[in-house]
């Protein structure tokens, strides 16, 4: 059965994120997307577990799609569940540089490590995380951005921040 993990932090899921999903999930058997923290950038606006349940929420009409999270390494996520196949989405030529080095420094630790590319749908390109953010932050509409689910969370969340 060849199982891939589909890592990032999802904070929160977009519609790129998900078109990466439905796509591999066509490829492979079975796609765990594991919810992890990126060091790298300020504190996740959503707790694993908020991340998780609006994954849970987008990937439920797909069966061989399950989501974790996991709090530590990549690669010993990865050991614990036996998969050596990591999946990762390029939107545009400028992520492949970054997404290059983590691909490198998880097989420098863990040399059964692949990675594969994807590039997204071009209708995405421009889609990600911190601009959906962004624009929630100033109430604008996220139709292009986030699945309407959430869209919901993504607005109580900074309404209710912004009411403390
Ligand atoms: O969606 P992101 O933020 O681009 O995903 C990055 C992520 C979460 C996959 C990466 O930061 C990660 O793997 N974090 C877990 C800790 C780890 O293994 N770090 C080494 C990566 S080089």
């Amino acid at each position: 059965m060849s199982t891939v993990i589909y890592p990032g932090s999802f904070d929160p899921v977009t519609l790129g994120h998900i078109d990466v999903i439905t796509r591999s999930a066509q490829i492979f058997d079975k796609v765990i997307v594991c919810i992890l923290n990126n060091s790298t950038k300020k504190s996740p606006l959503f707790s694993q577990d908020e991340r998780a349940n609006m994954l849970n929420e987008v990937i439920s009409d797909y069966p061989n799609v399950v989501v974790e999270t996991y709090d530590g390494l990549l690669v010993d996520f990865a050991r614990m569940h036996n998969v050596n196949i990591l999946i990762r989405g390029l939107r545009e030529e400028s992520d492949f540089a970054s997404e290059f080095k983590m691909a490198q420094g998880n097989r420098s630790v863990a040399v059964e490590m692949e990675t594969l590319f994807m590039p997204t749908d071009p209708k995405y390109s421009f889609v990600s995380s911190s601009m959906a953010k962004e624009f929630a932050s100033y109430g604008m509409s996220l139709h292009d951005f986030v699945p309407k689910s959430v869209e919901k969370k993504l607005y109580d969340k900074l309404w209710k921040k912004s009411e403390i």
